[in-house]
């Protein structure tokens, strides 16, 4: 079963407006050199305040800029209302968005996100035509104490509850060891690997055999240009969710490069 590989750049809180318009030149004038089926799936995530810059650069005039697609950061379940701060799914697609990444482990520590609300998400963003990149991972401590595939297991059964099997195959999942991330302390590329398997077959079990195989599974956590070839080697690691290595074109274009070599 072959996946097409996703290569994802979290921008996080960084980058103004023009900031975000130069990154995004930077990673088109890599791709109009290359045909979308050469390339992996590459998106990226910009603040809400930059979507607009980004997806006026995603022209079709041959740069290379409909070759990127672009992510919200979180997004509310509900489609409009009384509440201050959230954007609806219907207002990313309106701003160009074709994902969104829902259950960072930043917005589970810093801002409360449950396993109950990211599933709630995931309904909603299916709902209106986009695909949910659902981060899961456990923190060391958990690691330390033996727990990470009950940890795992139990965050992607309530994340992916009650949705079809058809919702599932297209859905994408990061798993992203949160001790990994921007500490430059990679998860071994193996390590990550079983995780992924492991993960893999918590979906068949609670969907179905096509699901589980259909489903891109990624790893996040300081991933760099020069730990993705072997991360991409692996058998169930279908891409990379970037945070710190996604901030710069040359790295994020390398990372890109170097997954071409071992897959797409
Ligand atoms: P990092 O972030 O690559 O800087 O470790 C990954 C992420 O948080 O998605």
């Amino acid at each position: 079963m072959s996946r097409k590989p996703i290569i994802a750049g979290n921008w996080k809180m960084n980058l103004l407006q023009d900031e975000a318009k130069a990154l995004f030149e930077g990673i088109k004038s890599f791709t109009k050199d290359f045909t979308a089926p050469q390339l992996p799936t590459i998106v990226i995530a910009p603040v809400f305040t930059s979507l607009n810059v980004v997806h006026t650069e995603k022209c079709t005039c041959g740069c290379g800029g409909d070759k990127i697609a672009i992510a919200g950061q979180n997004c509310h379940w509900e489609k409009s209302g009384a509440y201050t701060g959230e954007v609806s799914v219907e207002m990313l697609a309106d701003a160009g968005c074709s994902y969104v990444i829902i259950g960072h482990s930043e917005r589970r520590q810093y801002f409360s996100e449950t396993d109950e609300m990211i599933n709630k998400k995931a309904k909603a963003i299916l709902a209106g035509g986009l695909i949910p990149i659902i981060c899961c991972g456990e923190t060391l401590e958990q690691r330390e104490s033996g727990i990470t595939d009950q940890h795992i297991a139990s965050q992607i059964r309530a994340d992916l509850n009650g949705l079809s099997e058809e919702e599932i195959a297209k859905s994408v999942i990061a798993y992203e060891p949160i001790w990994a991330i921007g500490t430059g302390k990679t998860c071994d590329s193996k390590e990550a690997n079983r995780v992924i398997a492991m993960i893999r077959n918590v979906v068949k079990e609670i969907s179905s055999e096509k699901a589980g195989d259909s489903i891109r599974i990624l790893y996040g956590g300081s991933v760099k240009p020069s730990t993705i070839e072997e991360q991409m080697s692996q058998s169930d690691i279908d891409g990379a969710l970037v945070g710190g290595a996604s901030l710069k074109a040359e790295s994020f274009n390398e990372i890109i490069a170097n997954t071409m070599k071992v897959s797409v």
